[in-house]
């Protein structure tokens, strides 16, 4: 067991959370989130992406959101672009931070991006050149680490692949992402150690998504690893579209909730992460799905 001290938290609720919602979000909507988000002591957020409208409308508003945050010092904001396309709309609004994302699984990635995965690298390669030229920092996310929709089980192997892929074309930091949330602590260990044969514990962090109710589990399982650094949404809004009946990640107020009692920092307000959290939720008029954002909210009407 090596726990961190701290943890850094991505939140990915305004981009994963509100690219699967049913009806549009107004960008006003979105904003509020950040800034919310950012209050609350956030230090990363993901907030939109650009990518084809075609494919997903909620993200369609992205240089308006991005233009609509009144932007906090030390706070990085992130941004999806699959393609120089999509790369030369996000430069624009000034992203910190672009993530590439690819797949472990060739039928989610031609499901997700409509290309193979060797395709793919060779989308991104130009992107992270591009990027990183402009001082951008390049993430990369691999889907369906442990589990895909259309292929069932993903083996460690595929992983490592795509991430020595990304690091051969430059990609700085890989997120090893759960899309369909079918992973459990040990599949999810393997998918880590198999990313951290191409990067360093301080450039690996980990996406899980809740559908089976495993990602606080599978963030512990990475914690014990050392792993620091993990993208949570808030309220638990979210999932993909390109992959049916995923719900949304970890809800941020759960790892939260979770890292405090364990003593390990976040830098982040749990009281005020609710009111973010609740802030959207009464947008969507839901709930939020998080299980200690329900417990304090319970107490506080008490
Ligand atoms: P494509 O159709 O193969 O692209 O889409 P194309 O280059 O052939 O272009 C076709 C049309 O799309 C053209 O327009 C392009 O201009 C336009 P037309 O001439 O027909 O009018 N186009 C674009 N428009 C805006 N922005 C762009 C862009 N690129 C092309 N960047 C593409 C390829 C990747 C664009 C498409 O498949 C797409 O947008 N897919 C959406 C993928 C997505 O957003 N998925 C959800 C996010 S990933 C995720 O949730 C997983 C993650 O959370 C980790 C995890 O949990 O696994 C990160
Ligand atoms: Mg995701």
């Amino acid at each position: 067991m090596k726990l961190p001290a701290k943890v850094k938290i991505v939140d990915v609720g305004p981009r994963d959370g509100l690219q699967n919602e049913k009806e549009p979000v107004p960008a006003e909507i979105k904003i509020g989130l950040v800034h919310r988000l950012q209050d609350a002591g956030l230090k990363e957020i993901e907030v939109t992406s650009f990518v084809s409208p075609k494919w997903v409308p909620q993200m369609a508003d992205a240089a308006e959101v991005m233009a609509g945050i009144a932007r906090k010092p030390g706070v990085r904001y992130s941004v999806l672009t699959p393609n120089m396309k999509g790369f030369e709309a996000a430069v624009a609004s000034r992203p910190d931070e672009i993530v590439v994302f690819g797949a472990a699984s060739e039928a989610f990635s031609r499901r997700n991006i409509n290309c193979s995965i060797a395709e793919s690298i060779e989308r991104f390669a130009p992107v992270v050149e591009a990027a990183r030229a402009k001082g951008i920092y390049v993430r990369g996310a691999i889907s369906v680490a442990v589990g895909c929709p259309y292929e069932g089980e993903v083996s460690p192997e595929r992983v490592e692949l795509v991430a020595r892929l990304m690091k051969q074309i430059g990609v700085q930091h890989i997120g090893v992402a759960d899309t369909i949330g079918v992973g459990t602590p040990v599949k999810v260990q393997r998918a880590m150690e198999a990313a951290l044969k191409h990067y360093d514990l301080d450039d690996v962090s980990g996406h899980f998504h809740d559908t089976y109710g495993q990602a606080l589990g599978n963030t512990l399982a990475a914690l014990e690893m050392g792993v620091w650094q993990y993208d949570t949404s808030v309220a638990g809004l979210g999932g993909c579209p390109f992959a049916k009946g995923a719900t949304g990640n970890v809800a941020t107020e759960d790892v939260v909730y979770m890292l405090h009692g364990m003593d390990i920092e976040t830098g982040i307000d749990l009281d005020k992460l609710i009111d973010a959290g609740k802030y959207v939720s009464d947008y969507l008029q839901r709930k939020p799905n998080s299980r200690a954002a329900t417990a304090i909210l319970n107490k506080r009407a008490a």
